[in-house]
């Protein structure tokens, strides 16, 4: 079997072939490893399987490496792993498993090279090749998996309602190859994937957020997200997503579909950025459609207010999906809350103020919704995306004029509130918010420029009228 490996990969599956041999195991390299070697893809690991005991087999491996990598292992599940370099090394034996109904702990006995293919997830991670003395490299197939890897076809190697009942992730597993590796998912393990959708809810959210980003980070991650809407899967952990789906008519105005637009949107904008939290903005950017829809008689459709009821969707959201309550959620939710800004500063008369005050609000962020605005244009108009981003290319340059001239992208006001208290001997206080507030929106609005004597001139103004006075004057 034809693939190429490294000198260093060469010597490992040596090592783990004479290890083995030693033992008198016989020990296989199998999965993803295999997959990707066929296919021209990376590889980041290697799984290998050996009828025996695969956590010894481990030990033995690292036993021949002079620095003795360390070796984790579960004993329950029979596996063990060490790391080499950044590559990790996955041991497991091979095991005739079934899992019961209601949870993912495996009943676990001692089996075949084929048992253990058998109850892999698709015939493409079945792959096993030989290292054992007698027939080193050999291709062990029993389920035809290089035709469907040529054909490039997910199939499972047992019924699929077994396969998906074993472990529902596979589920998101197949859909994420599908897209990943540009495959055709086979009818019937579709199918199965519609029939066994409610099973995905034993899985723990994290292992199903890791798959769903795992699509979200793909090349054009509307192939997965599609496959995952049409199999019924997405509604089961993201209903409000699917709710963006489908359109209405009233008074023969209908709207768009909004979840095949943002679909085109996450794909624009990974088109554009590999970032994973801008791709999510792409996806939650009109999330709050459905809930501020309202059909305006003699007007039409609007999403009044999808920004802000958007933005505070998102942490709910995050959490929901076990994606991180941190500051990456942060960056979603004001990418959200400003994707109609731009947009905005495209279309009125605009002044310096109103481009000021998004460059404050943005800051470090601007560029990342710049593109996220542009990705927002899905117009099949060829003439109205050209004039939309033309109007954007308008925006930006005043945008860069503004912040030359006022420098307000990570901006903080000069007078900050520890100073205001100090100057009037206030203790934390509604006032010192109020008061400092004012300074940045006079300076935002262009009432006062951005400099220490004009805010502190405004600041005692502004004081005097709720009362306060300087200590010392
Ligand atoms: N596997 C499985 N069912 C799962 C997870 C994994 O049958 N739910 C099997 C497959 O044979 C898979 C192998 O275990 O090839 C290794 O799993 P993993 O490293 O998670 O996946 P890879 O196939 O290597 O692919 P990737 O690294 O892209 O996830």
């Amino acid at each position: 079997m034809d693939i190429v490996c490294t000198p260093e990969e060469l010597d490992l599956l040596e090592r783990i072939g004479n290890a083995a041999q030693a033992m008198q195991v016989p020990c296989y390299l199998i999965g993803g490893f295999v997959r990707d070697k066929l296919l021209g893809r990376n590889t980041k690991d290697a799984d290998f399987v050996c009828v025996g005991n695969g956590i010894e087999l481990a030990h033995a491996v690292a036993d021949t490496y002079p620095h003795k990598p360390h070796v984790s292992f579960f004993k329950n599940f029979g596996t063990a792993h060490f790391n080499l370099h950044g590559f990790d090394v996955e041991f497991v034996g091979a095991r005739k498993e079934s899992y019961s109904e209601h949870s993912r702990k495996p009943d676990v006995a001692p089996g075949t090279i084929e048992d253990d293919q058998k109850r892999r997830d698709f015939t493409i991670n079945a792959l096993a090749i030989s290292l054992n003395k007698e027939d080193f490299g050999k291709l062990v197939d029993p389920f035809n998996g290089i035709e469907d890897l040529n054909n490039k076809i997910l199939r499972t190697p047992l019924d699929p309602d077994i396969t998906f009942s074993d472990d529902p992730l596979r589920m998101m597993r197949c859909v994420r190859f599908a897209n990943q590796l540009g495959f055709d998912i086979l009818p019937e393990t579709f199918e199965a994937i519609q029939r066994n959708k409610e099973r995905i809810k034993i899985v723990s959210g994290e292992r199903v957020a890791d798959e769903l980003n795992k699509i979200m980070q793909t090349d054009k991650p509307s192939v997965g997200l599609d496959l995952l809407y049409r199999s019924g899967l997405l509604k089961e952990f993201f209903k409000q997503f699917t709710e963006l789906a489908g359109t209405e008519m009233i008074e023969g105005k209908g709207h768009k579909d909004n979840f095949y637009h943002t679909l085109q949107v996450i794909d624009n904008v990974a088109a554009r950025s590999n970032d994973l939290w801008l791709r999510w903005a792409a996806l939650l950017h009109d999330i709050a459609k459905p809930a501020t829809k309202r059909f305006e008689p003699g007007h039409g459709w609007t999403f009044h207010g999808h920004d802000a009821v958007g933005e505070k969707m998102v942490p709910r959201i995050f959490k929901q999906l076990k994606l991180p309550l941190n500051e990456k959620m942060k960056y979603v939710a004001k990418l959200v809350g400003l994707h109609l800004r731009p947009i905005s500063l495209s279309k009125e008369d605009i002044t310096d103020s109103a481009m000021r005050r998004l460059l404050f609000d943005a800051g470090e962020d601007l560029e990342d919704l710049m593109i996220l605005c542009e990705s927002d244009i899905t117009s099949k108009n060829k003439q109205k995306v050209k004039r939309y981003l033309e109007n954007f290319e308008l925006v930006k340059k005043r945008l860069k004029e503004v912040e030359e001239a006022d420098k307000i992208r990570n901006w903080q006001p000069p007078i900050s509130g520890e100073e205001i208290m100090q100057l009037f001997n206030l203790q934390p206080s509604r006032d010192v918010g109020t008061l400092k507030t004012a300074i940045r929106e006079a300076i935002l609005d262009g009432i006062i420029p951005n400099t220490y004597e004009a805010a502190y001139a405004y600041l005692i103004t502004k004081a005097a009228e709720l009362g306060k006075h300087p200590v010392h004057s």
